[in-house]
């Protein structure tokens, strides 16, 4: 495979970098960009007005960018979704309707278990779609839709650009799905086509905090544990920060829904632990900055990652501050909230002299279980 590095100093940041592009490669496949409007390029072998259910299942990286378009699926178009990582949907023995969708999520397409979730779910009369970056996998191959994520290949363990590339294939998904069964109108989906338009400029802003991350990173590369917190579809960005984290870092790290911080998580708040609030300008932006403030009056360590307004809605001190543009607040900010979490992850990782590209005991696709 004959990919280079440019002038990075690893395929990761590579990878890193060129999200903007790869997404809006990704995004002009779906999209049919003159009319501002969706346009998948397959058919769908079901009528989306009769699906009554989706299935989705994946691992790792994959599994989250699924977390995050079961946001979009049931709010876009009115789907209840159910997800599970793929080791366990294969045994679960979930009943699954007759005709109902399964979305497996897969970068490599040879993931055992996503492709085992996948046989299961054709076993029950599923209609299986699978959003791939490798399109002649054994994934791709045995679904009924091979739906391309365009990021190109990716080298670095960690992903990065298949996940935004995943993202943008969900959220194409979620408004098709939405239009033909007539939750969305014309005026709502040309709107948040247009918002998806403007996805990879922002994605290019939020790669403008490189310089601003690397003094945080090594304040984090000090911690012996990390905490992210999100709501919403920054919840799973939460979970993902934490996996980028302790993959690339082997520092300990956990994701939370910012709401279940009562429930556990406040009882470790001190100075050292670093918590990273991911805070996107959305209608939760008030309750993130609620359970922020909490931390403060507990002397926590938080790094906020959001717009300048989070910043000053939070008034707490803070010991760190990745600045999101304003405008990343709608449905999509998760495509740039990923970004950040990317970054630090990858410089806290530099700083401690890890194989960012090769990460100890990891690999690239797991094909055995
Ligand atoms: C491995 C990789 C992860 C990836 C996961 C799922 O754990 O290290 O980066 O997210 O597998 O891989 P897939 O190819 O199915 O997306």
């Amino acid at each position: 495979l004959l990919v280079d590095k440019g002038n990075y100093r690893h395929y990761m940041a590579k990878e890193i970098h060129e999200q903007p592009e790869v997404v809006g490669r990704a995004l002009a496949h779906y999209l049919d960009l003159a009319k501002g409007t969706v346009r998948l390029p397959f058919e769908l072998p079901f009528d989306p007005k009769a699906l009554t259910r989706v299935t989705i299942s994946a691992c790792g990286t994959a599994f989250y960018a699924g977390v995050v378009a079961r946001y979009w699926l049931e709010r876009f178009a009115r789907l209840p979704v159910d997800i599970d990582i793929a080791s366990e949907f294969r045994y679960r023995e979930a009943p699954l309707a007759e005709g109902g969708l399964m979305i497996v999520v897969s970068q490599s397409g040879e993931t055992a278990d996503t492709l085992a979730a996948l046989r299961y779910a054709k076993a029950e009369g599923q209609h299986v779609l699978a959003i791939v970056n490798v399109d002649t996998s054994t994934i791709a191959r045995e679904s009924e839709i091979a739906a391309p994520i365009l990021a190109g290949p990716e080298i670095g363990v960690a992903s990065t650009k298949a996940f935004t590339c995943q993202l943008a294939v969900f959220a194409c998904l979620a408004l098709a799905l939405g239009r033909a069964r007539g939750v969305l109108s014309e005026a709502q989906e040309k709107a948040l086509v247009a918002e998806l338009i403007a996805t990879p400029a922002l994605m290019a802003q939020a790669l403008k905090n490189e310089a601003r991350v690397e003094p945080l990173a090594r304040d984090v590369a000090r911690a012996s544990s990390a905490l992210y917190l999100g709501r919403g579809p920054a919840y799973p960005l939460a979970l993902e920060g934490a996996l980028k984290l302790k993959e690339l870092s082997y520092i300990h790290a956990e994701g939370y829904a910012a709401g279940e911080l009562k429930h556990g998580p406040i009882a470790l708040i001190d100075y050292a632990m670093p918590v990273i609030v991911l805070a996107p300008h959305d209608a939760s932006l008030e309750k993130t900055v609620s359970n922020l403030q909490e931390v403060a009056a507990r002397g926590g360590h938080l790094i906020l990652i959001g717009p300048e307004s989070a910043r000053k809605a939070a008034a707490a001190d803070l010991a760190g501050f990745l600045e999101m543009p304003e405008e990343a607040a709608g449905a999509f900010a998760a495509l740039v909230y990923a970004i950040p979490a990317q970054l630090l992850a990858y410089h806290v990782a530099v700083f401690m002299g890890k194989d960012v590209d090769q990460p100890r005991n990891l690999a690239k696709s797991v094909t055995v279980e």
